[in-house]
């Protein structure tokens, strides 16, 4: 019977990147990577396979793009082939912030259709068979599904690269201030920076030793010492973009709105604000700080004139099934 689901999921922030595949189709990161879900970045995804609909009918965040209908069709047909059925679909997904601006929408929307999907056609995968399913649509998504503090496992197959839960949310009060210095979609999306990120002369050598700062990053999160945290995930995001600058052809997605606030928060570390950035895909800027420091930074941010709109996050639970529906 398929009936009707929908699932809500967060966005996550790697702590440790996942930049450049050893598999483009499966989607099979060169290396692990670290993450915490983000409680106020969320996608929330509807869908019904019916006999009734002649084709997929996809609308994502209230307009039918033909990219991201395509790439949603692609993951519908690994979900008709598990549950043998070759019904088409209506999906209506919505985000509640920015996508494209460097939020990792991408890591929500697959993450909240994976469980949608699964639901809709009564398939009943385990947490791990469900991220192994949510990372084909989009790597990041992997490590959505489970709760907290995740883990995304390279692994060498693909039924041995998936995420799990290393923390619940509660373990830790890490505060992820997200800024918004522009809403202008980036031009070239994550998937298209992977696939050249080999071209990058630093990048063999970024390589060599990922699993040295997975256990690093571990390492702390089991000590809880957040200074060692904030060091490593902003010293982690410039070697990645690093690999970005460094391709063929550059990426750059920094704008000036970013770079005044990286610089920025060095500053406000000098005067005793205890405030790291990370970066991913996208001009916006992710501020890692602890709860006690969150109102002081709010107030510094609202006073910068490039800074559009601040999202405060804490650490939650990954991917699941909620009853209102968006159609
Ligand atoms: C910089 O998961 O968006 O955010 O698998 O091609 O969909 P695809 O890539 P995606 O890449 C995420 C890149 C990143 C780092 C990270 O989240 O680990």
């Amino acid at each position: 019977m398929n009936t009707k689901a929908t699932a809500i999921a967060p966005s996550n922030i790697a702590f440790i990147k996942y930049w450049g595949k050893k598999e483009e189709s499966l989607r099979l990161a060169k290396n692990g990577s670290i993450s915490m879900n983000l409680s106020n970045l969320t996608a929330t995804t509807t869908i019904e396979f019916d006999s009734k609909y002649e084709s997929d009918n996809i609308l994502f965040n209230g307009i039918h793009d033909v990219n991201v209908s395509n790439r949603v069709s692609q993951h519908l047909d690994k979900i008709r082939k598990f549950a043998k059925i070759n019904k088409k679909a209506k999906v209506i997904i919505e985000n509640n912030f920015p996508v494209a601006t460097g939020l990792s929408a991408s890591a929500s929307v697959f993450a909240s259709l994976t469980v949608a999907g699964c639901a809709s056609v009564a398939l009943k995968l385990s947490e791990k068979d469900i991220s192994i399913l949510a990372r084909q649509g989009s790597g990041s998504a992997c490590r959505s599904i489970p709760s907290g503090f995740v883990e995304w496992r390279s692994g060498k197959t693909s039924e041995t690269s998936y995420a799990y839960s290393l923390y619940p949310p509660d373990y830790w009060e890490v505060y992820d201030v997200v800024v918004i210095v522009s809403k202008a979609k980036k031009e070239i999306g994550s998937t298209e920076g992977q696939s050249i990120a080999k071209t990058s002369p630093f990048f063999q050598t970024r390589l060599k030793d990922m699993d040295g700062k997975i256990k690093l990053c571990k390492e702390i999160l089991k000590r809880k010492n957040f200074t060692q945290l904030g060091e490593l995930v902003e010293s982690e995001a410039l070697e990645m973009h690093a690999i970005m600058l460094t391709s063929t052809p550059s990426l750059i997605y920094w704008t000036s709105g970013t770079l005044e606030i990286m610089k920025l928060t060095k500053i406000w570390r000098k005067e005793g604000l205890e405030v790291y950035f990370t970066i991913n895909t996208g001009q916006d800027v992710h501020l890692i700080v602890q709860s006690k420091d969150v109102s002081r930074l709010k107030t510094k941010l609202e006073q910068i004139e490039s800074v559009r709109d601040i999202i405060i996050n804490t650490p939650c639970g990954g991917a699941h099934l909620i009853d209102k529906h968006l159609f």
